[in-house]
């Protein structure tokens, strides 16, 4: 089974069973502070899952391109990626539970489809707790289906709740190929990661929301389905294939970097698959339609990570990054086919790329620098002890090495080697401390910005979103209808805007904007929505952004005379709910983009 069939198969099922299918959507969130990256299919279905309609209706289904970086040091082994496609389902709105996992057998174990023996699968169903009872109802439904191996397990495993802990959620069921291993203990079951069972398919019933991170989860007025596959796991298992990366596109790029590099796979899989992998969420990442680059913040942050960790590990495998561009290619042929944006966004991907691996270069050169001061600093420190008749001994600090680490994008292991040449040893343990006091700090800063943006639908992100609109009809009524918005981000608090402009603002156009603003919220306009394909969207003359598909059914914003937007919501149902605006800053956000901060008082 190719990743190709598998999709074709899914829709074909889906479709027949009445649901439609909708795009994916970008990998960089909308307006949502509490994640960097899209991590599931649920992910930008989020306002629907809480109440807002969906223009495609309540049956839906898609396959959604996913980061997740949770699991960064797992990659290498046979299955973690930090880019993954999922395939997904949803009911919006009514939730008949049985169905769905009926559903979900009938695609599993029908010959039509996945075609698996039903002896080969176990599932699993939340055993209750405070929050919610025992689902009985799912468990009850397997076995009719003729399931025999059906566990009850806790929330730890079958509760399903976006990274963020905010949000809709609720208790699963998930779904294992059962591999035939023998059972590692008495209490081996799917909770275990003895490899006896894998994890294919996945069914949350959500119904529940938590308004607040750490708050208790309350019932949704209108519960919903969610299910997510992961696409490349599950037909690597479906092919009874050890890894991952022994197949596909996977196969092809480690293929390519064997037959460039000097360090066989088999001596460094770890490696190669970290560079296979990286590149290839790199090339998701900057060929995205909202695309961002290298830099050091957000998302910009990580794929700054994603490059440089793929550079050291092509040093140690001997393969030179001048390769790199023929990897894109390998990526942008197969991914290209699927997501447009990929495909025309090809040179880009492979020039930023470039520019970064060259940055990164000269970074490593100024590490090298600051390495001889570290050591000359010890050298000097040795010579005034030894005149004190002291000793100091060849250690690097952790310290030290972190800092190497953290601004010049030294490794350890480069640090260690480079160390033991000149006779000296590194402190691995200070080191780690000083890693993992750096994690807790950015730990802390991410747990900050989990509180609300539109994941939350709150009352006031809303209202921020609304003013974004307007704020975007002042700025083309100024300047002309060529300025676009180039990135939202919405939090409780404030929201902000990206968009292309040649020139700062001055403080005569900035209060003239203000005032455009909240001239129409004290206008009350009643805030309308209606539903039409994207050419008419377009002919209306709506704004957004036209990437999807023709003949696609969008939903499109209104705000009386003043603004028409293609947007999924939700909304201020009237301007005058919004009181007034506040312009706070006006600055450069990149190379001809303007960003603004405003909030509302
Ligand atoms: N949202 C669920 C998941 O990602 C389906 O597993």
């Amino acid at each position: 089974m190719t990743e190709r069939e598998l999709k074709n198969l899914w829709f074909k099922f889906f479709e027949q069973k009445g649901f439609k299918k909708i795009d994916s959507a970008s990998i960089i969130p909308e307006n949502d502070p509490t994640v960097l990256f899209t991590t599931a299919g649920m992910h930008p279905l989020v306002p629907y899952l809480l109440g807002e309609k969906h223009p495609a209706g309540n049956r839906i289904c898609n396959v959604q391109r996913c980061i997740r970086t949770n699991d960064i040091d797992e990659v290498g082994d046979d299955s973690h990626l930090t880019c993954f496609e999922m395939l997904g389902n949803w009911f919006l709105g009514d939730c008949p539970k049985e169905d769905m996992i009926k559903l979900s057998f009938e695609f599993l174990t029908s010959p039509q489809y996945l075609g698996i023996p039903k002896e080969r699968l176990a599932t699993t169903v939340f055993a209750g707790d405070e929050t919610a009872p025992r689902d009985d109802l799912a468990y009850n439904t397997w076995k009719e289906c003729g399931i025999e191996k059906v566990y009850f397990l806790n929330k730890e495993n079958n509760w399903w709740a976006l990274g963020g802990g905010v949000g809709p959620c609720g208790p699963d069921t998930e779904m294992f190929y059962d591999t035939g291993k023998e059972p590692c203990c008495e209490e081996c079951s799917p909770a275990c990661d003895c490899g006896k069972y894998l994890e294919i398919w996945n069914d949350v019933f959500m119904q529940y929301k938590v308004e607040n991170a750490g708050e208790k989860a309350n019932l949704l007025a209108r519960p919903n389905i969610d299910t997510g596959m992961g696409l490349e796991r599950t037909v690597c298992v479906l092919n009874g294939t050890k890894s991952i990366y022994d197949t596909g596109v996977f196969k092809k790029v480690i293929d390519f970097i064997e037959s460039k590099a000097s360090v066989k796979y088999e001596e460094n899989k770890k490696s190669y698959r970290i560079i296979t992998d990286h590149l290839r969420s790199s090339t998701f990442v900057l060929g995205d339609f909202r695309g961002v680059v290298p830099s050091n913040v957000g998302q910009g942050y990580v794929l700054r990570r994603f490059i440089r960790r793929a550079v050291n590990h092509a040093r140690n495998i001997g393969f030179d990054c001048k390769y790199f561009g023929d990897i894109i290619d390998l990526f942008v042929d197969k991914h290209g086919e699927d997501y447009s944006d990929i495909a025309s966004k090809r040179q880009f991907i492979k020039d930023e790329l470039a520019k970064e691996v060259e940055k990164f270069s000269k970074a490593i050169e100024e590490g090298y620098k600051e390495f001889e001061k570290v050591i000359n600093g010890i050298e000097r420190h040795k010579m005034f002890a030894s005149q004190k008749g002291e000793t100091v001994e060849n250690i690097l600090s952790g310290k030290a090495v972190f800092r190497l680490y953290d601004t010049f994008g030294f490794p350890l292991e480069l640090t260690k080697e480079l160390a033991n040449e000149r006779g000296y040893e590194v402190d691995e343990e200070g080191y780690k401390k000083a890693f993992e006091e750096h994690q807790e700090k950015s730990r802390s800063a991410s747990v900050g910005a989990f509180k609300g943006g539109l994941a939350d639908n709150s009352m006031e992100s809303a209202k921020l979103h609304t003013a974004t609109h307007l704020i975007m009809a002042g700025l083309r009524k100024m300047f002309g209808p060529q300025v676009m918005q180039k990135g939202s981000n919405i939090t409780p608090e404030r929201l902000r805007l990206d968009f292309n402009l040649d020139h700062k603002m001055t403080p005569e156009e900035i209060a003239e904007l203000q005032d455009f603003v909240n001239n129409a919220i004290e206008r009350a306009i009643d805030v309308t929505v209606s539903e039409m394909t994207v050419e008419e969207a377009k002919a209306s003359g709506a704004v957004g952004v036209f990437d999807s598909k023709y003949g696609q059914v969008v939903k499109v914003y209104s705000i009386g005379d003043v603004s028409k937007e293609i947007c999924g919501g939700p909304h201020a149902q009237n301007t005058k709910d919004l009181h007034h605006l506040k312009i706070v800053k006006e600055e450069s956000s990149a190379s001809g983009i303007r960003r603004i901060k405003a909030i509302l008082d």
